[in-house]
């Protein structure tokens, strides 16, 4: 399995060629480590040159300009938002088709955006994600973020509702008026946070004024930045607030084929992928993930084969043996069996040969 891919590739040149001089050593630092384990030597290489060129040339920058005086809360003083540039992602999202093409027409929408000016209209602003934990929303809008070489700037709106709702609603303007001040991606993340208020508020007339500021704030969003919010419940979202949205994308739990090509870019040998993916239901990738860094862990200190710890943490009840056992019966190749489960090619053999004793 390669890990560099040509995207990552086609990144590097294009931000060298435009002197974007952060964002390169950024994914220069990461193509590093992930070339670390196929080509230890190139890694070490590619490394110490970045070390050595850490404050070297001034390589001209188009780098975005983002204001310094970042709104905090009016009390404690701490920032209200996180702010990243670039952003940079180490892993190759997996989208279901239709996702896949939703975002990229997006970015397309972007990058065109002179020709649909001249045509009166301009890309889409403001994006609805909904859908439950743990399947790629936040990682969606990093993508964008990066694609679209804007800073990120997320807002939590659950962290930020205090029970003073007046405070809430001056927070909440500081940063919608922060973000929509210069070019970039604002991440409004647990949107329904607001609308789940609505049981408890003890001042209905309050919430009522935050819930029309921040729909003034998507009506009123310039044309230059990106408004994205994200909620895993939709269904609470007023009908007023989703229609205002430019775009709506669902996330949903990845299909098993998706699970399958997830597990497969984790450098899971593609019949134990498969044989996993098929077992799984209704499971999210930030699970799927978890369980692959905790079965490393495990294998480590257990000493023991990655694919029997991955079992183990994914699959209640099963053992290797019970995989060596149905990929035998699927007739895959005793070889094949030993390098995707990461086996000595014997302890298959040896256990054809305890099954055939057995039957007889
Ligand atoms: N489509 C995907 N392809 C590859 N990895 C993914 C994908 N979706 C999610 N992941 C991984 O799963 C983890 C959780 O994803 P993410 O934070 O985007 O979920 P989310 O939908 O925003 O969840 P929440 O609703 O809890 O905020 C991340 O580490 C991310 O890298
Ligand atoms: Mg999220």
């Amino acid at each position: 399995m390669i890990n560099v891919t040509n995207e990552m590739l086609i990144d590097v040149v294009s931000d060298a060629l435009a002197g974007k001089r952060e964002s390169l050593l950024m994914r220069l630092r990461v193509m590093a480590k992930k070339l670390k384990k196929e080509s230890p030597e190139l890694a070490n290489k590619l490394e110490s040159l970045l070390l050595h060129t850490s404050g070297a040339v001034a390589v001209e920058r188009a780098q975005p300009l983002i204001p310094k005086a970042a709104p905090v809360d009016a009390d404690s003083r701490q920032k209200l938002l996180v702010e990243t540039y670039p952003v940079v992602i180490d892993v190759e999202p997996v989208w279901p088709s239709k996702t896949d093409v939703q975002l990229n027409r997006f970015v397309i929408e972007w990058e065109m955006k002179e020709r649909l000016y001249k045509e009166g209209l301009h890309p889409s602003r403001s994006l609805l994600m909904g859908g439950p934990p743990g399947v790629g929303k936040t990682l969606a809008a990093k993508w964008l973020a990066s694609k679209l070489d804007m800073p990120l700037l997320t807002l939590d709106l659950a962290s930020v509702m205090s029970s003073y709702l007046g405070k809430t609603g001056n927070n909440i303007k500081a940063v919608l008026n922060y973000a929509s001040s210069f070019p970039c991606v604002l991440l409004l993340d647990e949107f329904d946070a607001i609308a789940k208020k609505r049981d408890d508020a003890t001042d209905v007339g309050e919430l009522k004024r935050l819930v029309t500021v921040l729909l003034q704030a998507i009506d009123e969003w310039p044309n230059t930045s990106v408004l994205i919010a994200a909620t895993n419940h939709s269904e609470l979202l007023d009908p007023a607030a989703w229609r205002r949205f430019d775009r709506v994308i669902d996330f949903d739990y990845p299909t098993k084929d998706l699970i399958q090509k997830y597990l497969i870019s984790k450098d899971i040998g593609d019949n134990l992928a498969g044989y996993i993916s098929a077992r799984l239901d209704k499971v999210s990738y930030a699970v799927i993930e978890r369980a692959i860094n905790q079965a490393k862990r495990n294998s480590i200190i257990e000493n023991s084969p990655l694919s029997s710890s991955l079992i183990d943490e994914l699959l209640e009840g099963e053992s290797i043996e019970d995989v060596i056992r149905t990929m035998l019966a699927e007739n895959v190749a005793q070889r094949k069996i030993s390098r995707d489960l990461g086996i000595p090619r014997t302890q298959v053999s040896k256990f054809v040969k305890t099954e055939d004793e057995g039957n007889e």
